[in-house]
């Protein structure tokens, strides 16, 4: 049975715990941690086989764990990644923006050689990743357009460079055109799809974020165009009530690549 250890202990990480906890991954949590210690014990509290609580992040990758699983931040990517790998450990992470800094990708990415390691990045709140990445040698041009409620987009520093309040959008508003590293530093905790469609195509994506007052769910739709044809697939995501920035399919995402990492049998998709 494999073993995992957990770096973030909000939304994603308890839905990770939990369905490892039920069975639903035949897994056993080894270990979690939290910059928040209150975060992790609350998480520990809802499990009935109870992981250790490690007093700094990097005491996560020891034996006997197989994989570390990043939901935190793109700052825990930075600051941890490298030492999963190093540890010969394998890692998932959901906070993709950190992979559009040219230098963490490619130090992370020359590391997974260097210690035979794997990093498992999933599709997220996003679809059609795998065709997108069956095609990437032939894409011409990708774009994505992620639109969001206000409410989903509180807090992202793009507001404070524009000197804007998210409350005070009233009407359908393009916030932002442009790359998705930029993207992804304007809109930590909402571009992560504009990163995992990227590294899945093997080129910067084009991206719009709008603020929609009406929108009621959080949607991407992403468009590939190339020597193979053409694809279009557009998400159209429950926000999490607690945390209206992540869309619960993110979770789902993250619980069926665990699963699909720990779990033998048939494995689906490109
Ligand atoms: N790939 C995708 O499509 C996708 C979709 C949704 C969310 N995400 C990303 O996944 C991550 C987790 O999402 P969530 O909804 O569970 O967020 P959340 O805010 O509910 O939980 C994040 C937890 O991580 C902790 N944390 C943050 N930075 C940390 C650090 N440096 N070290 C240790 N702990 C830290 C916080 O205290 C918090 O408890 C976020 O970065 C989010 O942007 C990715």
């Amino acid at each position: 049975m494999k073993r995992v250890a957990l770096l973030g202990c909000g939304y994603i990480g308890t839905q990770l715990a939990l369905a490892i906890d039920s069975g639903r991954v035949p897994a056993r949590l080894e270990r979690v941690y939290d910059a928040s210690a209150e975060a992790a014990r609350t998480l520990v509290s809802k499990l009935n086989s109870k992981p250790q609580i490690t007093e700094n992040p990097h005491l996560l990758s020891y034996p006997p764990v197989d994989i570390v699983v990043e939901a935190a931040s793109q700052g825990a990517v930075r600051e941890v990644a490298l030492s999963v790998l190093q540890n010969r450990r394998d890692l998932m992470v959901m906070s993709v923006g950190a992979f559009m800094d040219e230098a963490i990708r490619e130090v992370l990415e020359e590391a997974c050689g260097d210690y035979q390691s794997r990093i498992y990045l999933p599709s997220g709140a996003a679809g059609g990743l795998d065709a997108i990445s069956a095609a990437r040698h032939e894409i011409e041009r990708v774009s994505i357009t992620t639109t969001k409620n206000p409410a989903s987009l509180r807090g992202a520093p793009h507001f404070e460079t524009e000197g804007m309040d998210a409350d005070s959008i009233t009407e359908r508003t393009i916030l932002y055109r442009g790359g998705a590293a930029e993207a992804v530093r304007r809109f930590p905790a909402n571009a992560n799809v504009a990163g995992a469609v990227s590294m899945a195509a093997g080129r910067e994506a084009e991206v719009v974020v709008v603020a929609d007052p009406d929108a009621e769910s959080n949607t991407h739709t992403i468009r590939v165009r190339g020597g193979f044809g053409s694809m279009e697939f557009t998400t159209s995501n429950v926000p999490e009530p607690s945390n209206p920035r992540t869309s619960r399919l993110a979770a789902l995402s993250a619980v069926r690549t665990l699963y699909n990492y720990c779990a033998g049998g048939v494995k689906t998709g490109t």
